[in-house]
């Protein structure tokens, strides 16, 4: 399938909003709910079986699936900003909860996704902070953007998971 060409048009949630999607151990979607698949613009059956990335917007720093990925592997959750690239081009943006779904024998059966409207404040810091991340990535690769992640959370002297919940309060 080929990838839409971004555009400068945002899908907003609202409140009440859930969109909860559930994948393969390699991110592979097997279920969405109705407001995961309308949001996207894409038909259910364009999604089932589908990468999770195929709603990866080039905004979006890869050093948070490194981290979202790490996270859900070692049977943690993670909360992160996501800003999603819907199928005509639009975006939204979600605070997304992953988790795994473990079974009776302590193994990785699933994962899954819960996402809710950023806060106002999220949605005035972390698209720059994004960006800067981006750029970093650009020049000196995961490394770079890892080490300037790092950097604004110590300056701030908070943990990744302070860092994120604090600003949706
Ligand atoms: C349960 C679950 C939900 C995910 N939801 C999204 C999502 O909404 N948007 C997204 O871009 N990636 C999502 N991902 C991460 C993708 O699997 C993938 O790592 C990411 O899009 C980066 O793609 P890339 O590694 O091919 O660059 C999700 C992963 C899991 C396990």
């Amino acid at each position: 399938m080929r990838r839409p060409s971004p555009k400068q048009n945002e899908k907003s949630l609202s409140e009440e909003d859930f969109i909860v999607s559930k994948t393969d151990l390699k991110g592979k979607i097997l279920y969405g709910n109705k407001t995961f698949i309308k949001i996207s613009g894409y038909s259910e059956r364009e999604l089932l079986n589908q990468p999770h990335s195929i709603l990866r917007h080039p905004d979006m720093p890869k050093i948070v699936f490194k981290l979202l990925w790490q996270r859900i592997q070692n049977k943690e959750e993670i909360f992160a900003y996501v800003k999603n690239l819907c199928k005509d081009g639009s975006y939204y943006w979600v605070l997304a909860n992953v988790t795994a779904t473990i079974d009776e024998s302590g193994r990785i059966r699933d994962f899954h996704s819960v996402r809710r409207k950023p806060s106002t404040k999220a949605l005035q810091i972390i698209p720059a902070l994004y960006q800067s991340l981006v750029n970093a990535e650009k020049s000196g690769g995961m490394q770079a953007s890892e080490k300037l992640l790092n950097e604004t959370l110590q300056k701030q002297g908070v943990s990744y998971d302070q860092f994120i919940l604090n600003l949706q309060k």
